[in-house]
């Protein structure tokens, strides 16, 4: 209950949860195994999906494998830290390798052990539009975030990056920057797309071959739908001071252009303006809808 609604605090200028800030003293000290792979992206851009294809893979696609435990025990979260709990670089101890790991720190704060490591690195960005709306929806249900306030004024409070994890766009752009033969950079909307491409070029980042239906199956245990309905996926046994489905279910869309069911003409030109500003100079294009 400590960690529930409390204002954030900062960390090297970034905004982060509090508890979060207490425990970076042992996530600035963690030391990568070089057969680690750590799964990176802002909040809201597909983490929970890619983890899932992530833990299928690494088991051949075994279905009854995956549900062994929670994904976020299967996956565990780097930075993560709340009271009476096991912070995730306990949980990382705990856990026999190849691990598969989750963060949403921005480039600039991993770990220097991952870079000296060479450790492997998929990186997952969404459109902005989405992921306001989804974050927005999430600091209703997930209780560790300060009330977020009217649309509107999440709205402004993203845009402006003070929201848990600092500015989109300094994190798209910031790990876009440092992309590197280590690393494999993707996007929820090709995702949505054409799911099988993008699983095939993780295969290939990997280096790893798998049959066609073994492919088959992890696109279809992979799906919104399935992971909708799996407990192991669906983060629905978190407890419900901590998240609160009945609020927001956490996979509640699972689409490409929900934005448009939430924005106004209004806030959508002066989004588009801000996007503009800031994106400025960049080859980083992103698809609003697909
Ligand atoms: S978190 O809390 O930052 O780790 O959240 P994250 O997992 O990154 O993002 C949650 C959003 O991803 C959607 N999601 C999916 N979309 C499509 N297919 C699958 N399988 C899938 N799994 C999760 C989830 O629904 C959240 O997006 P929204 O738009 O809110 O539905």
């Amino acid at each position: 209950e400590d960690a529930i609604r409390q204002e954030l605090g900062s960390l090297h200028g970034i905004p982060l949860y509090k508890s979060f800030i207490e425990g970076w003293p042992q996530v600035k000290a963690f030391q990568a195994r070089p057969d680690d792979l750590l799964i990176s992206t802002y909040p809201k851009s597909g983490t929970t999906w890619l983890s899932e294809i992530m833990d299928m893979i690494y088991h051949d696609g075994d279905v009854e494998k995956c549900r062994r435990d929670a994904i976020y025990n299967r996956v565990p979260f780097l930075e993560m830290k709340v009271p009476r709990d096991l912070s995730g670089v306990e949980q990382l101890e705990n856990t026999p390798s190849p691990r598969l790991i989750k963060t949403h720190l921005p480039v600039q704060l991993l770990p220097t052990s991952f870079w000296e490591k060479d450790c492997k690195i998929i990186y997952m960005a969404r459109n902005p539009k989405d992921v306001v709306i989804s974050y927005y929806y999430f600091y209703q249900m997930a209780k560790i975030h300060p009330d977020p306030g009217t649309k509107d004024e999440f709205l402004e409070k993203f845009m402006a990056g003070k929201v848990a994890y600092g500015s989109w766009y300094d994190h798209v752009r910031g790990w876009w920057e440092k992309k590197q033969e280590t690393m494999l950079y993707l996007f929820y909307e090709d995702m949505k797309k054409d799911p099988r491409r993008e699983v095939q070029k993780i295969l290939k980042f990997l280096g790893k071959e798998l049959a066609e239906e073994t492919v088959e199956r992890i696109l279809h245990h992979t799906s919104f739908q399935e992971m909708k309905k799996n407990p192991a996926a669906n983060y629905e046994t978190m407890l419900p001071t901590v998240m609160d489905h009945s609020v927001s279910p956490f996979l509640r869309k699972g689409i490409s252009g929900d934005w448009k069911n939430h924005f106004t003409v209004a806030q959508n030109e002066r989004f588009d303006q801000h996007y503009q500003e800031h994106m400025a100079g960049s080859d980083l294009h992103f698809q609003m809808e697909v």
